[in-house]
């Protein structure tokens, strides 16, 4: 399959492994570029310049084929050298980069110098608009289904996609909810030129999660996230456990008053325990509602070559078919 994404990144698949903190290392990207999607190593889980250098090195080791680095810049507990990051990615000769949460206008000009293709993530209309202005190559617009950070206008897919078809000129790939070769074929369907998935690729043999974590994602129905977070306008769906439903209660015991101190203890320094011990229970971290969608760990391979395979069959026999019928 080829597309505006596919030709813009030089990939076979038009599928994109969203940056994911404590899961985006090395050998997830690697795993997504062998198999012919576009990885990316998430920038801000190394915690120096120098650590990122190391990973982007090590991915390297891992595929000939290109991969990118996540960018996030949202409130975090530390205030993370973005400039040492930039660099590190330069010097390291990557050639895409996913940002996310604000807008990357202040590293634009040093990754358009580079020649690197930027891809902004974002969760509306406004702000696909924003990035494109700014010279974004490209956006992934992430609807209200998705894990991590929704945004606060609680749009799906189904109205956001082809809302941002409608106004944007650059490609932009659909995000959020994002599971299989139906969300593939909706997401083209819909003006996208591909799909960025999260949630999935941590179901995958290669991603270097406990499997405690695969096994949660396997066992949730897409009843078990929650949006948590939302008086602090910094939203975040998460799989649901004990620590989220305590955060739950703070919430809405202390309303408007609500602080982000108020809460540390469910959302800090959560990841590691999380992903690496696999201490389930350590407090909130993101998934998306797809974990309903989601009932394997298959290798990244066949977990894309399984989504290409099937597209084909939707569009030339299901789709086609209905039309000769
Ligand atoms: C565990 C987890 C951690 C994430 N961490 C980040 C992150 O650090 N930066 C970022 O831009 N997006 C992050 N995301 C969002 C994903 O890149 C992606 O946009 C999202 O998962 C898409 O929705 P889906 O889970 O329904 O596929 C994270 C998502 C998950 C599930």
């Amino acid at each position: 399959m080829k597309t505006r994404i596919t030709e813009m990144l030089g990939i076979q698949h038009p599928i994109i492994q969203g940056g994911m903190h404590y899961v985006g290392f090395a050998e997830l990207a690697a795993a997504v570029s062998n198999a012919g999607g576009l990885g990316v190593i998430t920038g801000l889980t190394q915690k120096t310049p120098a650590d990122l250098a190391n990973e982007i090195a090590k991915c390297r080791d891992l595929t000939d084929k290109p991969f990118g680095v996540n960018l996030t810049f949202l409130p975090t507990v530390s205030s993370p050298d973005y400039p040492g990051y930039v660099k590190a990615i330069i010097e390291g000769g990557v050639k895409v980069v996913e940002t996310a949460g604000r807008n990357p206008s202040e590293v634009m000009p040093y990754l358009k110098d580079a020649g690197i293709k930027v891809i902004h993530k974002c969760t509306s209309v406004r702000h696909s608009l924003k990035a494109q202005s700014i010279g974004c190559d490209a956006v992934s617009v992430d609807g209200f289904e998705c894990g991590g950070h929704p945004g606060e206008d609680d749009i799906p897919n189904m109205i956001l996609l082809p809302r941002a078809a409608d106004e944007l000129e650059i490609p932009f790939v659909a995000s959020g909810g994002m599971a299989d070769a139906r969300s593939l074929v909706a997401a083209l369907s819909m003006g996208a030129e591909g799909m960025n998935m999260g949630t999935r690729f941590i179901a995958t043999k290669e991603a270097p999660v406990h499997q405690k974590v695969k096994e949660a994602i396997v066992a949730a129905s897409e009843l078990d996230t929650r949006l948590v977070m939302r008086p602090l306008r910094n939203t975040e769906r998460v799989l649901t456990n004990a620590a989220v439903e305590r955060l739950l209660e703070k919430e809405q015991r202390l309303g408007k008053d609500l602080k982000f101190e108020d809460i540390i203890d469910e959302v800090a320094g959560v990841y590691p325990k999380i992903m690496m011990d696999g201490d389930m229970e350590a407090g909130a971290w993101s998934c998306g509602m797809v974990a309903g969608l989601i009932h394997d760990i298959p290798t990244c391979e066949e977990l894309i070559s399984g989504i290409m395979a099937e597209a084909e069959i939707i569009v030339r026999k299901r789709l086609e078919g209905m039309w000769a019928a």
